[in-house]
């Protein structure tokens, strides 16, 4: 969003963006929005598109293409093997983050794959600010373990410290000082940390860890899926930064990575994933796993018209008319759910708006799941989807022990250039009445319970029907919509 000055003196932001294609928005009635959550055993993953009205469940390949995207999408070049637009992307990917090798791979849970199958070995540990559900997947699957440490600051929602992402330093050198740098196979930072509520990383904390992977020779691997709002965030927040342009402070961030993995179905924009890095040996490692995982080196399991299209994307991800559209929204949405004292991770951040259900629903113990209970609940009164992030998106331990995780959030996700301030206004309205209506909400137990990533698959019930209830007082008194 370009800021110009006002001509009565203050300043004016203006979407550098226009609309020419949209997509009409059904709102079901209560009864079908009932019937809908039962269906899907009260998770949010399970309903179907045409059941829901606002779909805020992920920002994950469903952002809006640009024009030029979308052209890009219909070249046809198409080759098994060496296809012209695999050079295009190449090229992207070298002026833009700065990287000499790339591979494509199918999304970013197969970059993690190739990542854990070539570095991680039983016993050993990645060391990350915070983990993500498929990151930390990958490394059990290869019974890897992980250190999070990220700064304490990050569990407490109230805080409105602006670099949330960051590693813990201090923590960082005790670790390894603990664990031996010969047990630790990297240093994996997520830009934009997508569990904690979508906070970013300093540019300074970032040098930091650089410096201690130099000094014990340790790889820093960079999750790039959610780049673009670190960038946006460090200019708006870092001191030093303000007159920085986007892409030098994105480059500065890659210049950091010895490698860059990223979903290219974020900050991309498309459905994709891809590897990337400087260092010869990595890329001579990574390069051998892809056509066995993914597919022929320059295609890795994308399309070819979406790897065109990701090359546009990856230009554009910094563009200065369209970066903060979505962080702009986000703020709006959290300043005014926190004015009506509704709890939400502060401060804004990128991704989404989180409401943090376990202040939201403080009678749900942890074990009956209050995130997603009030991810449901949400979508009952409203028909938004929002994605339940807390215990219910951890596994069990082997052994069934239940694990609780730090934070319990329900994440409303602002898909990039999708929803507008209308649809702010709707979902505050919706939350303020939940919450004054918060106590008819109770907790969920299982149905089924899937081993890994639960979350996707899991069916539960609501405990005593308590679905109904919510229902019956939304109807007496909003009615049927
Ligand atoms: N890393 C981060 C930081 C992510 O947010 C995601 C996906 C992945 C890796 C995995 O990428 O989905 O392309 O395989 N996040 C999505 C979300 C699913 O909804 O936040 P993927």
């Amino acid at each position: 969003m370009p800021v110009v000055k006002s001509s009565d003196g203050g300043s004016l932001h203006v979407d550098g963006f226009r609309i020419r294609v949209f997509e009409i928005l059904r709102l079901p009635k209560l009864s079908e929005r009932l019937e809908a959550i039962e269906r899907a055993g009260w998770n949010t993953f399970l309903l179907r598109s045409d059941e829901v009205f606002l779909d805020m469940l992920t920002d994950s390949g469903v952002n809006a293409m640009s024009n030029e995207q979308l052209q890009a999408l219909v070249n046809l070049q198409d080759a098994y093997a060496g296809s012209t637009i695999y050079y295009d992307f190449l090229r992207a990917v070298n002026e833009i983050l700065g990287f000499r090798y790339a591979y494509p791979v199918h999304q970013g849970r197969a970059a993690e794959h190739i990542l854990s199958k070539l570095f991680v070995e039983p016993g050993k540990t990645v060391i990350t600010n915070y983990h993500f559900t498929t990151t930390k997947a990958h490394v059990i699957l290869q019974k890897g373990r992980m250190e999070e440490l990220i700064v304490k600051e990050a569990f407490d929602t109230e805080s409105t410290y602006p670099f949330k992402g960051n590693m813990d330093i201090e923590k960082l050198r005790e670790t390894i000082k603990k664990i031996g740098r010969e047990n630790i196979v990297f240093i994996r930072m997520e830009a934009t940390t997508n569990l904690v509520g979508g906070q970013p990383f300093s540019l300074e904390n970032l040098r930091q860890v650089r410096q201690i992977c130099d000094e014990y020779k340790m790889p820093l691997v960079i999750d790039g899926s959610m780049i673009d709002w670190n960038v946006a965030l460090i200019k708006k927040k870092e001191p030093g930064y303000k007159n920085s342009s986007l892409a030098e402070i994105l480059r500065e961030i890659t210049s950091m990575a010895d490698i860059y993995y990223a979903s290219a179905r974020k900050a991309g924009s498309v459905r994709g994933g891809f590897i990337a890095t400087n260092n010869e040996e990595y890329a001579k490692a990574i390069s051998e796993l892809i056509p066995v995982y993914e597919g022929f080196l320059t295609y890795g399991g994308m399309s070819l018209r979406e790897l065109s299209a990701l090359a546009v994307g990856i230009r554009q991800m910094i563009d200065e008319g369209i970066i903060d559209y979505e962080l702009r929204l986000i703020e709006e949405c959290v300043e005014k759910l926190s004015a009506r004292g509704i709890p939400v991770v502060k401060p804004p951040g990128g991704l989404g708006c989180h409401i943090n259900a376990a202040k939201f629903l403080p009678h749900i113990p942890q074990k009956e799941y209050p995130a997603a209970a009030l991810a449901s609940a949400f979508y009952l009164v409203s028909g938004v989807r929002g994605m339940e992030r807390g215990s219910l998106s951890l596994d069990r331990l082997p052994d069934g022990t239940e694990i609780y995780a730090d934070l319990e959030l329900l994440r409303l996700a602002f898909p990039r250039r999708t929803y507008m301030e209308s649809h702010v206004r709707y979902i505050v309205d919706r939350a303020s009445w939940l919450y004054r209506n918060r106590d008819l909400v109770q907790g969920l137990e299982w149905v089924y319970e899937p081993k890994v990533l639960r979350f996707f698959l899991g069916r539960l019930r609501d405990k005593r029907s308590w679905g109904r209830e919510v229902a019956r007082k939304y109807l007496e008194e909003l009615g049927e919509n």
